[in-house]
C-alpha cells in the first residue's frame, strides 16, 4: 500500500532512477505517482501526476532534465483525500524546503491539523501526510533538521513510514512504525536506497539493512545512522545480503502476471513441499505443544487460514480456532503464553496481520508464519518461519501464493499426524496433476465458458467441508479481477436464505470434490438448478447437473489447491474479456499495509 523510493549518491540521475524504482512498486498503489529532487542549483523539484507511474514515459517528466543525487518518489494508494495531483506525494512544507512522501495512516493527524493551522501553517491537500511534513518544518525552524524530524515522529500516532528531505541538506531521513521500509545499501560507495520493499532498488543493489518499528534512519554523506524514534538511541545494524530471482519478476511471453503466475503453480507447489523436513516437523511439534492455536490471515490468506482449520481437523483431529487477522483482537482473552499464533500472509506486510501479532506477542504467544517475502516484516518477528517459496507475486490477486500456502499447511496437518510422508507423497503427486492441467486446451476451455458468461452481473459459488473456504476464495477471485458481483456460500447454507438471489440463468460454480460431500454438494446444485441457476461444477467428475463441467484432477485432500485453479483462469478471463486490467485492478492494491 503506497511505495515510497529514495536516492542518495554519487549517481546524477536520482529522478530517473526513481521512476525506475517506483515502476517495480507499482503493485502498492496505482491512483498517482510523484517524485521530488534536488537540483544542482540546490533547487527542489516537484513532480506529481494522477495515474499510473507505467504511464509516466508517456507525459516526459522534467524532473529528468536536472541533474539530481538526491530523490524521494512515492505512487499512492489513496486513503485520506481523493485522487488529485494536490493529494499526491511527494508534499512540500509551508516553505517549500522540505518534501516528504508516505505510506500508511497519522491517526492523530486532526488534531495535528489543528494545531498546525493555528500556528499558521496552511494545507493544501486533504491527506494526513502533509501534517507530518508541516510538523517536521514546525520544529525544523526551532533544532535543525535531523532534530526537528525526531521531535515530530514523537507527536506521531498510528502505523506509518515516511522519508523527508530538505532543500539545504544532502541527506535523506526517514522513520517507520508498522509501514515497512528497507535501506538498499551501495553498490558505489555513500550510496544508498530506501525502498518499501527490496523491488525498488533490486536492479542496483541487493545488499539491505531492515529498519524496524520505532526506527528511524539518517543518511548523508558522512554515511548512515539508526535512532530508536522514543529514546533517540543509536542503534547498530549490519548489512543482509539477499538472494532474489530477478528474472521470475518479469512478465516473460505473458500478457500479464496475474497469468504468468497462475501458470508457475506448475512449479511452485513442487518447491513450497521441498522444504527441509525438520523445518515442517519443527512448526507441527509447535501446534502440538501449544494449548491453543490460532490461524490467522486476511483477504485470500484468511481464506488459506480457514482451510487449515479444516486440514488439521480432518488429517490430524485437530481443533485449530481460525479469525481473520482485523478481527483477532477480539480474542486476545483467550491468550496465554502457551498459544501459538500461526500466520499465513503472501507479503509479511498485511497491517491486520501484522497488528494481531503485536497484539500476540504482548500476551507471550508464540508466533508461527507462512511467508513468501523472506525479507518481510513477519518472517523477522516471527519465532518460527516457513517460507513458501513461490518467488515474486506481483498481480494484486494472489494465484501461486495460495496454492502453495495450503500446500505447507497441508503438511503441517500431516505432520501433526505423524505423517509427514504421506503428505509429502499426496502433495508431489497433486504437483504433476497440477502440470498435467495446465495446458493451453484446458485454458481454452476455461475461457469459452468466460466468453459465454462475460456479461453476467451475478455469480455465486458454493463449496462444503475443505471446500467451503474455496468458495470465498473464489468469489473474491472473481470480485477483485472482473468486478463481478461473486458470493461464496456453504452449500449447506443456501436454503437458509441466499437461496432468494438465484434467478433464471445466473452461474453457479459447485465445487465438488470427490470426497463425503460430493452428494451433499451436488444437491445443494440441484436446488439451484430447480431455480434456474446455470451449474458450472468444478469436479474430477461429470453430473448430469453441470450445464458446464471444468474437470479437476482428484487430489484427495490436497482438492482445495486443483480446485482454486481453473477458477483463477476464470476469473482472468472475465476481466480480459471486461476490458479490465487483472494485474491493477480498481481500488486494490498488493501490500495492505493499512488497517
Ligand atoms: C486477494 C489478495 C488479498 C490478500 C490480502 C492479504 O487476491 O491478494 O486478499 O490475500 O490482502 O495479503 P497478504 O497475503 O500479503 O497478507
Amino acid at each position: 500500500m503506497c511505495g515510497i523510493f529514495g536516492y542518495l549518491g554519487p549517481q546524477n540521475n536520482a529522478s530517473e532512477m526513481a521512476i525506475d524504482g517506483l515502476k517495480n512498486l507499482e503493485y502498492r498503489g496505482y491512483d498517482s505517482w510523484g517524485v521530488a529532487c534536488k537540483n544542482e542549483n540546490g533547487d527542489l523539484l516537484l513532480e506529481k501526476h494522477i495515474g499510473k507511474i507505467s504511464e509516466a514515459d508517456d507525459l516526459r517528466p522534467e524532473i529528468l532534465d536536472s541533474i539530481n543525487h538526491l530523490a524521494i518518489g512515492h505512487s499512492r494508494w489513496a486513503t485520506h483525500g481523493g485522487v488529485t495531483d494536490q493529494n499526491a506525494h511527494p508534499h512540500l512544507s509551508h516553505s517549500g524546503n522540505i518534501a516528504l512522501v508516505h505510506n500508511g495512516i497519522v491517526e492523530n493527524y486532526v488534531e495535528l491539523r489543528e494545531e498546525l493551522k493555528k500556528d499558521g501553517f496552511e494545507f493544501k491537500s486533504e491527506t494526513d501526510t502533509e501534517t507530518i511534513v508541516h510538523l517536521i518544518e514546525k520544529y525544523v525552524s526551532e533544532v535543525g533538521f535531523e532534530e526537528g524530524v525526531k521531535k515530530a515522529v514523537k507527536r506521531l500516532e498510528g502505523r506509518y513510514a515516511f522519508l523527508a528531505i530538505h532543500k539545504e541538506e544532502e541527506k535523506m531521513i526517514a522513520a517507520r512504525t508498522g509501514s515497512p521500509l528497507i535501506v538498499g545499501v551501495g553498490p558505489l560507495d555513500n550510496e544508498y536506497f530506501l525502498g518499501s520493499d527490496v523491488p525498488a532498488f533490486y536492479k542496483h543493489t541487493k545488499r539491505v539493512m531492515y529498519l524496524d518499528d520505532e526506527q528511524m534512519v539518517i543518511i548523508d554523506n558522512s554515511g548512515i545512522r539508526f535512532f530508536n524514534t522514543k529514546t533517540d538511541e543509536a542503534i547498530e545494524k549490519r548489512v543482509v545480503e539477499l538472494t532474489l530471482d530477478i528474472e521470475s519478476a518479469e512478465k516473460g511471453k505473458y500478457a500479464h502476471f496475474m497469468l504468468k503466475e497462475i501458470m508457475e503453480q506448475k512449479d511452485t507447489l513442487s518447491r513450497a513441499i521441498n522444504q527441509e523436513p525438520e523445518l515442517i516437523e519443527g512448526m507441527a511439534q509447535a501446534i502440538e505443544d501449544a494449548r491453543g492455536t490460532f490461524l490467522i490471515g486476511c483477504g485470500t490468506a484468511g481464506k488459506v487460514a480457514l482451510t487449515g482449520s479444516y486440514l488439521f481437523s480432518r488429517i490430524a483431529k485437530k481443533h485449530v480456532n481460525f479469525t481473520f487477522g482485523s478481527e483477532f483482537a477480539s480474542y486476545q482473552d483467550f491468550l496465554t503464553d502457551k498459544t501459538l499464533l500461526l500466520s499465513i500472509s503472501q507479503s509479511g506486510e498485511t497491517a491486520d496481520t501484522l497488528e494481531a501479532i503485536e497484539v500476540a506477542q504482548k500476551k507471550g504467544v508464540k508466533i508461527a508464519s507462512i511467508v513468501n517475502v523472506e525479507s518481510s516484516t513477519m518472517a523477522r518477528i516471527s519465532d518460527l518461519v516457513i517460507p513458501i517459496k513461490a518467488g515474486p507475486e506481483k498481480a494484486v490477486a494472489s494465484t501461486k501464493a495460495t496454492t502453495s500456502q495450503m500446500a505447507i499447511l497441508t503438511l503441517l496437518a500431516y505432520a501433526c499426524a505423524g505423517k509427514l510422508n504421506e503428505g509429502q507423497q499426496l502433495l508431489a503427486a497433486t504437483a504433476g496433476k497440477i502440470n498435467d492441467m495446465l495446458n493451453p486446451r484446458y485454458e481454452d476451455h476455461i475461457k469459452a465458458l468466460a466468453d459465454k458468461i462475460v456479461d453476467v452481473e451475478s455469480m455465486y459459488i458454493i463449496g462444503k467441508g475443505l471446500n467451503y473456504p474455496m468458495a470465498l476464495e473464489a468469489a473474491i477471485k472473481l470480485q477483485e479481477v472482473s468486478y463481478i458481483h461473486a458470493e461464496g456460500f456453504a452449500g449447506g447454507e443456501l436454503k437458509h436464505g441466499p437461496i432468494a438471489l438465484i434467478t433464471e440463468g445466473v452461474p453457479c460454480i459447485a465445487i465438488v470434490a470427490n470426497d463425503e460431500t460430493r452428494s451433499d454438494i451436488l444437491s445443494n446444485a440441484m436446488e439451484i438448478k430447480a431455480r434456474g441457476g446455470y451449474i458450472i461444477g468444478v469436479s474430477p467428475e461429470n453430473s448430469e447437473i453441470f450445464d458446464y463441467w471444468i474437470k479437476v484432477p482428484d487430489a484427495g485432500n490436497a482438492s482445495p489447491i486443483v480446485n482454486i485453479i481453473p477458477i483463477q483462469i476464470l476469473a482472468y478471463h472475465l476481466a480480459i474479456g471486461r476490458e479490465n486490467n487483472p494485474d491493477m485492478p480498481r481500488n486494490l492494491a498488493k501490500s495492505v499495509t493499512v488497517k
